[in-house]
């Protein structure tokens, strides 16, 4: 049974050895990556922002024809896996619903607990080198092709993950893509952010997934006397700003320190908007 520094359980509170197989071979996020999923993070025992993911993940089956079970009937799923839990105090907490076998009707769901891998919390603090790669699209053209799923959380994460691994072979950590106009666009698992002065900017959620994270940091920012707002952005204005940053759902948010190999500083802002977003160690 599990160890429970990895938790599976099923929507019903199951919970699964999670060494034993649960997908079928025919299963259709298998064999196309077809589903969708939604991850977030579990800070002594809580998820964070478990709302919005159930609503996003509701948003993301829309935008890919799949019906999934309506938000409230995940929660005895996750109450089972943050019970079973005996990691470390931060876990990364997936919920995921694959088509199903080939000739099925319904997905599969489930939720995966996990432990948050040390390279993210690191990066919290130290920060990442990203490369700035092109996505071979236009916002127009992701904007007007819906089959593109640009800004659907789908299992289907093969050119992200291609994608930082071209990072990492060329002494990177992350990537910024860029639109095919040269638009900044979003990092393969996270948002981009950047400050001009008192004045958080995020680029508009267009063709990208619209971040839960980013949203929850402008929340706070303008609470506490920040502006806020999303507008189009270039790599001239990352190079512009005071400071840029990455943020997501489980590494919460890292300054960028580099762009293309060449050093970029963070306004000695990061430990701030640490505080607005309650990251911990
Ligand atoms: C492609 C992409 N963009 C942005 C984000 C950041 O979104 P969130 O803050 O909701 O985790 C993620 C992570 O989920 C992502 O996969």
């Amino acid at each position: 049974m599990a160890d429970g520094s990895v938790v599976v359980a099923l929507l019903d509170g199951t919970l699964l050895d999670p060494a034993q197989p649960l997908l079928r071979p025919d299963d259709l996020g298998v064999l196309r990556g077809e589903g969708v999923f939604e991850t977030t993070l579990v800070v002594d025992g809580i998820a964070r922002d478990l709302d919005e993911h159930l609503i996003r993940l509701t948003v993301s089956a829309e935008q890919t024809g799949l019906t999934v079970p309506a938000p409230d009937q995940w929660r005895p799923g996750v109450q089972a896996a943050l019970q079973a839990w005996t990691g470390g105090s931060q876990m990364v907490l997936r919920l995921i619903a694959s088509r199903g076998p080939e000739h099925g009707s319904e997905p599969v769901c489930y939720v995966l607990g996990a432990e948050l891998p040390m390279a993210s919390r690191r990066q919290r603090r130290s920060g990442v080198r990203v490369l700035l790669l092109e996505r071979g699209f236009t916002v127009a053209a992701a904007t007007s092709a819906p089959w593109l799923l640009a800004g659907a959380k789908t299992l289907s994460y093969g050119v992200n993950m291609a994608a930082l691994r071209h990072a990492r072979a060329n002494g990177a950590d992350d990537v910024i893509f860029l639109d095919a106009d040269g638009r900044v666009l979003e990092a393969p698992t996270s948002s981009v952010v950047l400050a001009r002065g008192r004045t958080l900017v995020t680029p508009p959620e267009e063709a990208i997934l619209a971040g839960i994270t980013v949203r929850r940091l402008f929340r706070a920012a303008e609470s506490a006397g920040w502006d806020v707002q999303t507008e189009p952005l270039t790599a001239a204005d990352l190079w512009a700003a005071d400071g840029v940053w990455l943020t997501s759902s489980a590494r919460l948010l890292a300054p960028v320190v580099a762009i293309d190999g060449r050093p970029r500083a963070d306004g000695a802002l990061t430990g701030e908007l640490h505080r607005l977003l309650d990251v911990p160690d």
